[in-house]
């Protein structure tokens, strides 16, 4: 994958050259994120850098990303192929491997029906709206008990330890309808190592593009391998469990579902695409894997800005108590009465911007785009922190500020400002659970905020410079306090 020069009258992507090859792998391991929205200040919306042995694309600028990735979506929707990412689901994730033909739009099909009936569809049931809101509503009010008793015992405590595994059990209830007790070790050793997977499938990881760092020893590297063998045993029994117990007759959860695709698909012999079974279960790595992380590091920021800016926390408060008052909990159908609150988590997805690239992309075939040759195969990076810095799109983008979503009464969130915000991605590789992970966030803080109020000890800073990771972390802060704001009357 050496730089090729490109066809005659076609120029190649400007860029920063001749940087030492490990000089460029060093400036970039601290904050690529800033170091590449720095470079295309310079550079332009498309740009060419080189990481160690590898020329990589980077994309900046909203116009440009969505020419990219929804109206040339074909020719951008690849995967590169990467060291780290073979190691994913033994190389068959439909996230992480090279796939990209037939077999991997049916099986991004098949993934987003199963997760649909089992989270946002409307649910059979009366008392809650869809299963997600009856998950979410239990784990949140198990929180709200757990920090008071953490307050009771300890005066202080860290609360992303436990919202880790009540965002797991989420995604569990989904997947196999089971739920982890907070102190279920197998549960913790997977979902307490998190930070080595974020670490080394980051954009830009060194042993990605200088061969010669897979050869010498690594503990990022080991960790993230051990994490990986933890993740798929875990999930291998749970499926083993549920083909023992599999009726056709009574569909559980996701893995009934896709157990039930791999029932069907061979009575229906010689259908389009045979997909070979392993690679319909294993999808359920995919949804658990993705599922977790990213949305208890959306809840984590969350409070970290909440008790930063503690005059946003009673706003959302007070629009709770007048939207919803004290006696019943928050439902999802109330999101769009709420706008303070929805405009304070754009803003948390905006200023945060904690995933800070897609997954790496890689191009399909040969292209063009806004005038500059890109070759087949060509890894490329999606900057959604540059978009969601930019200076043509924000004003005073470095504040945190969510009245900017807002119309002037405060009434309505402006819809255009919203969709400016990139932390999904966008076109055929657009995350498939923005919306339970929205809503999920969602039904998580006002449950919360509804019933306690939080703040740091006092004497005490939460610190917020963020750790670079494919989602990207603050430390761990074990100061928080809350209190709780009324009793009850009922449970809803
Ligand atoms: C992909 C963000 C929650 C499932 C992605 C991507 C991003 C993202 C940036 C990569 C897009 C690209 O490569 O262009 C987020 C955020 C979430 C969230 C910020 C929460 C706040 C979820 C949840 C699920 C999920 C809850 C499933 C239950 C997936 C899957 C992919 C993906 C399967 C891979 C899609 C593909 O490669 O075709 N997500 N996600 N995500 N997400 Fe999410």
């Amino acid at each position: 994958t050496r730089r090729q020069h490109a066809p005659k009258g076609l120029r190649s992507p400007p860029g920063p050259r001749g940087l030492p090859m490990l000089g460029s792998v060093l400036e970039l391991r601290k904050d690529p994120h800033l170091v590449l929205t720095r470079l295309s200040r310079k550079y332009g919306d498309v740009m060419e850098v080189t990481i160690g042995s590898r020329p990589v694309v980077v994309l900046s600028g909203l116009e440009t990303i969505k020419q990219a990735l929804v109206r040339q979506a074909e020719d951008f929707m690849g995967r590169p192929d990467l060291y780290s990412f073979r190691h994913v689901t033994d190389g068959q994730s439909l996230t992480f491997s090279t796939d990209t033909g037939e077999m991997w739009k049916a099986r991004r099909k098949l993934a987003q029906n199963a997760l649909k009936t089992f989270s946002i569809a409307a649910s059979p049931t009366a008392s809650s709206s869809c299963l997600l809101e009856e998950h979410v509503t239990k784990e949140a009010s198990y929180l709200v008990t757990k920090f008071l008793q953490l307050m009771e015992e300890k005066q202080s405590f860290d609360p992303y330890r436990y919202m880790v595994v009540s965002v797991a059990n989420v995604i569990c209830a989904i997947c196999f309808g089971k739920r982890y007790d907070h102190d279920d070790q197998e549960l913790l050793s997977v979902v307490n190592v998190v930070d080595e997977f974020v670490d080394v499938t980051a954009a830009g990881n060194p042993a990605d593009f200088i061969p010669l760092l897979r050869y010498l020893p690594s503990r990022n590297m080991d960790s993230f391998l051990d994490f990986n063998k933890r993740f798929m045993k875990l999930l291998q029994t749970a499926v083993e469990e549920h083909y023992q117990t599999f009726d056709k007759n009574n569909i559980r959860d996701v893995t009934d579902s896709l157990i039930e695709q791999c029932v069907e698909k061979k009575a229906e012999a010689n259908g389009a695409t045979q997909i070979p079974n392993e690679k319909i279960i294993n999808l359920v790595n995919d949804i658990f894997g993705a599922g977790f992380d990213t949305v208890t590091t959306a809840l984590s920021w969350s409070l970290m800005y909440l008790v930063t800016y503690p005059h946003m926390q009673k706003k959302i408060q007070a629009e709770l108590d007048q939207t919803i008052g004290r006696e019943r909990r928050p439902r999802l159908s109330d999101r769009g009465m709420l706008p303070y609150t929805e405009a304070f988590i754009l803003e948390m997805f905006r200023h945060s911007s904690f995933m800070p690239f897609t997954i790496p992309h890689s191009t399909t075939r040969d292209t063009v785009l806004n005038g500059y040759y890109i070759p087949k195969d060509r890894c490329v990076f999606i900057n959604q922190w540059q978009v969601n810095h930019d200076e043509k799109l924000w004003k005073d983008p470095q504040a945190f500020n969510p009245e900017r979503f807002l119309n002037a009464e405060g009434t309505e969130v402006n819809k255009v400002d919203a969709e400016k915000v990139m932390t999904f991605g966008l076109g055929k590789r657009r995350c498939i659970g923005e919306n339970i992970g929205k809503w999920e966030v969602f039904l998580f803080l006002s449950t919360l905020l509804q019933q306690l109020e939080f703040s740091i000890q006092d004497g005490k800073k939460a610190d917020m410079t963020p750790i670079y990771g494919l989602s990207m972390k603050h430390k761990r802060c074990e100061h928080f306090q809350v209190k709780k704001r009324f009793s009850m009357k009922s449970s809803n």
